[in-house]
């Protein structure tokens, strides 16, 4: 089963906004938990737009199931990722006027800061992965780095429409047989929704897929069991043997 990691950071953007206690990003992660979440991610960014240093320090006391935290390789960062008790870190590139995490981690750039912080991770118990584009110069370095993970970037597929998104998807497929061949552990997030996560669930020895958005978005109509429920419903359905259609009398 792929599992469905949820990313709070949305709940605390709307915090923000308003500079209030409420909506608590943590309350909301729970809540995903007792809905079927097999996971909580979070991002704190150096600018902390949305979560918080207590959020995360809270979500590591509360919340019963894995904390995968997205951190950038900024010394700051990683100093709070080595002392926040995540089980996960998926090291993410960030800028700081960017609206959302852009584009993959240039892990060839970056070859000497993932020397260094990879093993520091790793350390502390955490399962690293890199955020990291369908390219496969990018997905060879990965292998090299030492990380166990990658985290296929799916902004591109997602921003897509018609046979540009079917491109797209195709890229990730060879970029997910590439990873697995060179002994990489593939999961894949940014921008799924309940209509393109299909896909994205079937490709090949994916793991766990990280959504955030989308869910926040749909949970305001539906609410926070119905938004996950019908998460998982999306993804398992995707999973199921296709029946093939020609087969009536
Ligand atoms: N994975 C990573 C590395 C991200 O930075 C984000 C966005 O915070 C997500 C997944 C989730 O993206 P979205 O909120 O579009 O579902």
């Amino acid at each position: 089963m792929v599992r469905l990691h949820v990313n709070v950071d949305h709940v605390a953007t709307v915090r923000q906004a308003r500079r209030e206690r409420f909506p608590c990003p943590v309350e909301w992660a729970l809540a995903c938990e007792s809905a079927g979440a097999d996971g909580i991610t979070c991002h704190v960014r150096k600018d902390r737009r949305h979560m918080q240093d207590a959020d995360l320090r809270e979500l590591r006391r509360r919340i019963r199931t894995l904390l995968n935290l997205e951190c950038s390789l900024d010394d700051e960062m990683v100093a709070l990722a080595l002392e926040s008790g995540a089980e996960a870190f998926c090291l993410v590139p960030e800028t700081r006027q960017e609206v959302t995490t852009e584009g993959g981690l240039d892990v060839r750039g970056e070859r000497t800061r993932l020397a260094r912080v990879i093993p520091q991770l790793a350390e502390r118990g955490g399962l690293v992965s890199l955020f990291i584009d369908a390219d496969l110069e990018q997905l060879a370095a990965a292998a090299d780095s030492g990380a166990p993970f990658v985290e296929l970037h799916t902004g591109r597929y997602a921003n897509t429409r018609g046979d540009e998104r079917q491109r797209e998807l195709e890229r990730l497929q060879r970029a997910a047989s590439f990873a697995r061949s060179r002994g990489l552990r593939v999961n894949a997030g940014h921008g799924l929704d309940y209509d393109n996560v299909a896909p994205i669930a079937r490709l090949e020895g994916v793991e766990e897929l990280n959504i955030g958005f989308a869910m926040v978005a749909r949970a305001v109509f539906v609410g926070v069991d119905a938004a996950v429920v019908q998460m998982r419903e999306a993804i398992e359905a995707a999973l199921r043997p296709q029946r093939s259609s020609g087969a009536t009398k």
